[in-house]
């Protein structure tokens, strides 16, 4: 298995109100696989999402990369983090003092990578129709082309598993459809893919869904 989320909690407070934002969550994606998790506003996606990716520890339960915990001590998690996975954190993450290309890019050198990605980077800002961009910085770009830079930037370390916390926020659904029909690309070519999301398009595409309900995750049936 791809990704094991077994029996993950966070808790956090309010003042002196605490609560879980995510509590008791089990979940799996397979390489290949393309799973969405659906959720109002606060039931704890975004939570969930940030302890897969390895940037919020959780207060109990296991998340397994291809079997490995991933806060074992021999877990290389900035390894996992940049190469393994790409993460899409929500929001605008596109950095302003660089282009679109070369923020498409940045991931392979940060990773260490030495040769010209210039090409490939192309290749995804073509996927996500943004090829006419490339030289441009972020700030002369619309919130919605912001995030689809973000998802090719997110592509280029070719990662195994590709998380997106609400990648379709902000886009009109002609370009959420881009954004949508590019992972499921990508997922036949082995790679699996969990989103959160606030549009319900994605039921088109989604072999696995999910619903979150303050921090309470279900699956639900396709049907
Ligand atoms: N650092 C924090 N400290 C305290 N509470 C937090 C913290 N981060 C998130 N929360 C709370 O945890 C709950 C879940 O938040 P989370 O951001 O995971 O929700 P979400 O489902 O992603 O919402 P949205 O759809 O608005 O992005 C919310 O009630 C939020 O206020
Ligand atoms: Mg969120």
């Amino acid at each position: 298995m791809l990704l094991e989320v077994q029996n993950v909690s966070k808790k956090y407070s309010h003042g002196s109100n605490a609560f879980h934002a995510v509590n008791n969550v089990s979940l799996s994606v397979k390489a290949g696989e393309f799973a969405a998790i659906s959720g109002y506003s606060g039931s704890g996606k975004s939570t969930l999402l940030n302890m897969i990716s390895g940037l919020l520890k959780s207060d109990s339960g296991r998340i397994l990369f291809e079997g490995r915990c991933i806060s074992d001590n021999n877990f290389k998690l900035s390894d996992y983090r940049n190469n393994q996975i790409g993460y899409i954190i929500q929001g605008q993450s596109v950095l302003n003092s660089f282009t679109v290309l070369e923020n498409v890019c940045l991931p392979y050198y940060i990773s260490g990578g030495k040769e010209n990605k210039k090409e490939e980077a192309m290749t995804l800002l073509k996927a996500v129709g943004l090829e006419e961009y490339a030289e441009v910085y972020p700030n002369h770009l619309s919130g919605g082309e912001m995030r689809r830079a973000a998802v090719a930037r997110a592509l280029i370390n070719r990662p195994k598993l590709v998380i997106a916390d609400e990648p379709t926020s902000n886009l009109d659904k002609e370009n959420a459809v881009i954004v949508l029909e590019l992972f499921k690309k990508i997922t036949q070519s082995g790679v699996g893919v969990l989103i959160s999301t606030h549009d319900s398009l994605y039921r088109d595409y989604a072999d696995r869904c999910y619903t979150m309900e303050k921090g309470v995750l279900q699956e639900i049936s396709k049907l």
